[in-house]
C-alpha cells in the first residue's frame, strides 16, 4: 500500500521557538516513519512582511538545519525551499485567478499582521494564504500537520481546492487532493512566557517572551525566571490561570508526563520550586537538538547536498501537479 502524503513548512523567519517545535516540527517528526513526507522552508512567505535580505540565505540554511537537528530523517521525508520549486509561484497565480478576494480579507492573521504594518501592507500579505494552498496542493497532500494557528488557512485551502475540482475538473477526476489538518491537542498552541493569553510569536518585540531553539542553557534559565506567573500558591491546570496552564503545559510536555502526573507533582508548589524544574526539562529537551545543529551547520557542502536533491525530488512530484492544473484550466501545453 502507498504511503500517505505529509506537506509542511516554516517560514525562515529567525530562529524557531519552542512553540514552532512542539506545535509543528515535534508531530512531524512522530509521523514521518508512516507517510511520505514533504518539509519546505518556506522562503516566499518570508518577504511578505519586510524583509532583511543579508540574513534570508542564512535564516534559511538555519531552518533546514533545524529540521534535521530536530529529527527529520531523509530516509521518510524531503526536505527542500520553496523558492527552488518555480511551481509553488506558478500555481499560487493560477490559483489567484480563482479565489474570491472577500476570502482573503477574511484571514484572521491577515488582519492581526496587516495592522502591524500600518501603511506599509503588501499585497503578498494579503495573498500569502493563496501561495499556502499552492505548497499543499502542489504535492496531493492528504495531511498538513501544522499549529492551531493555520487551521483557517488549512480551510481556505480546501475551500480554493474544491472550487477548483467543482468550476474545472471532470467529476470522476478531480485536479487537486483535498488536504486536512492535522493539529494535535497538545502543543498546538504554546503561548507568550510574557503573557499567558498572547501567542508565543516569532515577531514579538520581546526576546523574553519566547524560547528560541538555539537558546543557551543560561538564556533559558533566565528567560524562565523572568516569565510571568501569577501570585496564587499551589500550581494546577486551572482554566483562569493562563501562565500556570502555559508553563505546566510546557513541562508537561518536555518531560513526557500527563497532566494527571504534573498535577500531582505540582499542586503543593510554588514558582520557586517550579521554575529550576521547567529550566532543566527545557536545557535537556533541547542540548541535543543544539549539538546536532552546530554539527550539521558546520558542514554546508552536505546541507547543500540536501536540498539539491529535495529540489529534484519536490520538482518531480509538483511539476506533474502544475500541468495538470494547466491542461484543467486550458493553457496550450506543448510536450517536451
Ligand atoms: P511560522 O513560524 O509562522 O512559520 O510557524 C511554523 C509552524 O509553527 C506552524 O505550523 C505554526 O502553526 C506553528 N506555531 C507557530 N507558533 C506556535 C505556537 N505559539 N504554538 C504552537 N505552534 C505554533
Ligand atoms: N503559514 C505557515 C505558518 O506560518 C507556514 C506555511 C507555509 C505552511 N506554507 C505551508 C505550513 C504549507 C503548512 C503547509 O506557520
Amino acid at each position: 500500500m502507498t504511503k500517505k502524503r505529509v506537506l509542511s513548512g516554516v517560514q525562515p523567519t529567525g530562529n524557531l521557538h519552542i512553540g514552532n517545535y512542539l506545535g509543528a516540527i515535534r508531530n512531524w517528526v512522530e509521523l514521518q516513519p508512516d507517510y511520505d513526507n514533504f518539509f519546505c522552508v518556506v522562503d516566499l512567505h518570508a518577504i511578505t512582511v519586510p524583509h532583511n535580505p543579508a540574513t534570508l540565505a542564512r535564516d534559511t540554511y538555519t531552518i533546514a538545519a533545524l529540521y534535521l537537528a530536530c529529527g527529520i530523517d531523509l530516509k521518510y521525508s524531503t526536505i527542500f525551499v520553496q523558492s527552488h520549486v518555480t511551481a509553488h509561484s506558478e500555481l499560487a497565480w493560477l490559483l489567484n485567478c480563482v479565489t474570491p478576494l472577500n476570502w482573503l480579507e477574511r484571514m484572521i492573521q491577515f488582519k492581526e499582521k496587516a495592522v502591524k504594518q500600518g501603511e506599509n501592507v503588501s499585497v503578498g500579505l494579503l495573498d500569502y494564504p493563496i501561495l499556502m494552498a499552492a505548497d499543499i496542493l502542489l504535492y496531493d497532500a492528504d495531511q498538513v500537520p501544522v499549529g492551531e494557528d493555520q487551521k483557517q488557512h488549512l480551510e481556505l485551502t480546501r475551500d480554493i481546492a474544491i472550487r477548483v475540482n467543482d468550476k474545472f475538473a471532470a467529476e470522476d477526476k478531480p485536479i487537486f487532493k483535498i488536504p486536512d489538518p492535522l493539529i494535535r491537542k497538545e502543543g498546538a498552541r504554546i503561548m507568550s512566557l510574557a503573557d499567558g493569553t498572547k501567542k508565543m510569536s516569532k515577531s514579538d518585540p520581546s526576546e523574553l517572551s519566547r524560547i528560541s531553539l538555539l537558546d543557551t542553557p543560561d538564556d533559558i534559565k533566565k528567560k524562565i525566571k523572568k516569565c510571568k506567573t501569577d501570585p496564587i500558591m499551589g500550581l494546577n491546570f486551572a482554566d483562569d490561570r493562563p501562565e500556570c496552564n502555559n508553563l505546566l503545559g510546557l513541562y508537561g510536555i518536555l518531560t513526557g508526563k500527563s497532566k494527571e502526573e504534573v498535577t500531582l507533582e505540582c499542586s503543593d508548589m510554588g514558582w520557586g520550586k517550579f521554575k529550576p524544574l521547567l529550566t532543566d526539562a527545557t536545557i535537556n529537551a533541547l542540548t541535543p537538538i543544539q549539538t546536532k545543529y552546530q554539527e550539521i551547520m558546520a558542514d554546508k557542502t552536505y546541507l547543500d547536498s540536501v536540498l539539491k536533491e529535495g529540489k529534484e525530488k519536490a520538482e518531480n512530484v509538483a511539476n506533474i501537479t502544475l500541468k495538470r492544473v494547466k491542461n484543467a484550466l486550458g493553457y496550450l501545453v506543448i510536450n517536451s
